[in-house]
């Protein structure tokens, strides 16, 4: 199938299944232990009653929407993801390029392999980064001040990894260091020789560029940045103080990522946040977390409207986008559906992944009789029965 025929993001998932080794894929596409969670994200969607009203004038929709005084061409952005470049080499800087020509944000993770200055130039200003504590402080804040320094308006602060999850499609597979593979998954991953030839061609294992400083990456192996990446990550030792000691830090908007509770939303908000991004990280880290649209009602009756509320995981329809925002969210992100289109054709399979979805929620819209994303609300809503 080319990219302009797939109709939907099934579509690119399967053309980026096409081009990814087994072991590739499953990390992309994963869940952790029984994969419970991200069952559960397509079901409390799939739970949504939209009750639609009609002989209204839908003839102008727009779905230009304001998150933090810039206004987007679409209520949707990309959601941060690590090590994409495993995927395909240069892939944030597709995501970023793809989002930055359809006016909606892209957010770099500190665990993503293209250089930040050349992201950022690439996403047309529109470009948020994200950041997970590491056990050495120094390279957190190193990365938020170059953030700063290169005139990222959003940081985003993931606290929902503070142990290294339970992907048992990993273990299997030996995925963690590529070079690692187990014999099977090797033997699968030659039959796509594309994948192998673009890996080959940009020196093997991806660098974590953001994590390190641009000389300290410079001057080690991939391996060697791997590793420290492997060493960072997972500390048991971060708290709120770590929040607040970020909040001194950064200059602009800060969002705290990964939130399930209406008190840790509160306390953030105390802490300085800006906005919250409620999230169960797309059903990759505690697999008997609520989906986050369970929780999203409670945690935006907690906050001042004032406050950004955000969502991400399990969007992969623009009716996904509108029901979150119909139960409180004010702007969503979406991870894998973007990441499909961009394993399976680049900038162009990105772009493609942005345009289906624009157009899924146009049509949702219209469907609805609602003309404006500020009319979303829970009158749409069919109120639970008892
Ligand atoms: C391959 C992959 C890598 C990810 N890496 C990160 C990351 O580096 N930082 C982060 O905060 N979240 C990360 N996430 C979680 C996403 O930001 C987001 O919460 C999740 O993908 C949303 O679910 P969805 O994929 O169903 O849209 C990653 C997700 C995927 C699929």
């Amino acid at each position: 199938m080319r990219i302009d025929n797939a109709v939907n993001i099934e579509d690119l998932r399967r053309l980026a299944r096409r081009h990814s080794p087994r072991a590739v894929f499953d990390y992309v596409e994963g869940g952790v232990e029984d994969e419970i969670g991200m069952d559960r994200n397509r079901a409390a969607f799939d739970a949504v009653r939209i009750v639609p009203r009609y002989l209204v004038d839908v003839s102008q929709r727009s779905q230009k929407t304001t998150l933090f005084g810039r206004e987007y061409a679409m209520p949707l952005g990309v959601a941060p993801m690590g090590l994409s470049g495993i995927s395909r080499p240069g892939t944030d800087l597709a995501l970023a390029s793809a989002a930055g020509q359809a006016g909606i944000p892209f957010t770099l993770s500190n665990v993503s392999n293209d250089p930040m200055d050349q992201v950022v130039r690439a996403g047309n200003g529109q470009v948020f980064f994200q950041l997970y504590g590491t056990r050495n402080r120094g390279l957190m804040h190193g990365s938020v001040a170059r953030a700063a320094d290169l005139g990222v308006p959003v940081l985003m602060v993931t606290v929902d990894v503070p142990v290294h999850p339970n992907r048992e499609r990993n273990a299997r597979s030996g995925f963690g260091a590529a070079v690692k593979l187990k014999l099977p998954y090797l033997l699968e991953a030659a039959r796509h020789p594309r994948w192998i030839l673009e890996y080959l061609a940009n020196g093997g294992v991806p660098k974590f560029m953001n994590l390190l400083s641009a000389q300290d990456t410079a001057a080690s192996s991939a391996i060697e940045v791997a590793r420290t990446s492997g060493e960072q990550m997972g500390d048991t030792t971060q708290v709120w103080r770590d929040f607040e000691d970020i909040r001194r830090r950064w200059p602009g908007k800060l969002v705290i990522k990964g939130v399930m509770h209406p008190d840790d939303a509160r306390r953030a908000v105390e802490l300085g946040a800006d906005g919250v991004l409620v999230s169960n990280h797309g059903g990759r880290q505690l697999d008997l977390a609520p989906s986050p649209l369970e929780v999203l009602p409670a945690i935006r009756a907690a906050l001042d409207p004032s406050i950004a509320v955000l969502f991400d995981s399990g969007v992969r329809r623009g009716s996904h986008v509108v029901a979150a925002m119909c139960l409180g969210a004010d702007f969503v992100f979406a991870g894998r559906a973007m990441l499909y289109g961009a394993i399976a054709a680049r900038e162009a399979g990105a772009a493609r992944a942005i345009a289906l979805l624009k157009r899924e929620i146009d049509l949702q819209m219209g469907q609805m009789g609602c003309a404006g994303t500020d009319e979303f609300g829970p009158q749409w809503l069919l109120p639970r029965a008892g």
